[in-house]
């Protein structure tokens, strides 16, 4: 671990441009579940029912529970020593620096990242199924049929489903953010769903000298394929030794 910390560290060293794209497992420390680990997020619960427009049209009660257990639970949560590493690492590069998370329990920003895109929407945040306005809305209790404060229409979370498109805005910032990188940080995430997953071939493909990229994961994943080094270990570890790496 002690080379691959040092190599990572080099290659960061030089980068004019860093992108990270982080998934679960960051905020695992914090004690918020991941998805597809044993015990996870979709444990108890059908994806299609939760997490989709159909489930929503069937239920938006259930899903309202759902996402209002996990607002209660972020709600306990602060970020943890990788989240506040990320803080720092952002300091290093300035408006040079993306961080393109999945996380919607808005944990990066909570700990004090600015350039952050939340390509999967937020648990702060609610949309108007009427008047599509988008609200911050924290995590104060919302209940389980919240109306929109305008317009009295039906509230949904601010969450990319399966099956739905992401933004169209914050996505090409990803995808600039990806490509334009010198150091892709994949840090917490299984790598599985895209089209969030293809930032990381991005970062490789289609410029004359790719990107290097560094894995961050307790083990390997469909990410290591395209990694130049995995650094495996719990990412509130192993962020702040990178850090104190680079100096
Ligand atoms: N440190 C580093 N990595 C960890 C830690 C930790 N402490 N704990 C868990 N992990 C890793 C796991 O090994 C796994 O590879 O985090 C990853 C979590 O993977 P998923 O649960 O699949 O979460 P994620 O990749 O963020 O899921 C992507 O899928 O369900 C949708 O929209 C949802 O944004 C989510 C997307």
């Amino acid at each position: 671990l002690s080379a691959a910390l040092d190599e990572a560290a080099d290659w960061l060293r030089i980068a004019e441009r860093v992108c990270v794209l982080s998934g679960a497992g960051v905020s695992a420390e914090s004690g918020v579940p991941t998805f597809r680990a044993s015990d996870g997020l979709w444990e108890g619960h059908r994806i299609e029912d939760v997490a989709s427009p159909d489930g929503w049209d069937r239920n938006p009660l259930l899903v309202w529970q759902f996402y209002n257990a996990r607002r209660a639970n972020v709600a306990t949560v602060k970020p943890n020593p990788g989240h506040h590493a990320l803080v720092e690492m952002e300091k290093r590069w300035g408006d040079r620096f993306t961080l393109v998370t999945q996380n919607v329990d808005g944990l990066h920003l909570e700990a004090g990242s600015v350039n952050v895109l939340e390509i999967h929407g937020s648990l702060r945040q609610t949309r108007c199924t009427a008047c599509e306005s988008v609200a911050n809305r924290g995590l104060e209790p919302l209940g389980d049929a919240p109306e929109c404060p305008q317009c009295h229409g039906r509230l949904r979370p601010h969450i990319v489903w399966f099956g739905e498109g992401l933004p169209d805005d914050v996505w090409s910032a990803a995808m600039v953010a990806a490509h334009e990188c010198n150091v892709l940080l994949v840090v917490g995430t299984s790598a599985v769903v895209h089209p969030a997953a293809s930032l990381i071939p991005i970062s490789k493909r289609h410029k004359a000298v790719p990107a290097k990229v560094i894995e961050v994961n307790l083990t390997p994943t469909e990410a290591s394929a395209y990694a130049d080094v995995g650094l495996y270990g719990p990412s509130g570890e192993i962020l702040p030794k990178l850090m104190q790496r680079l100096g």
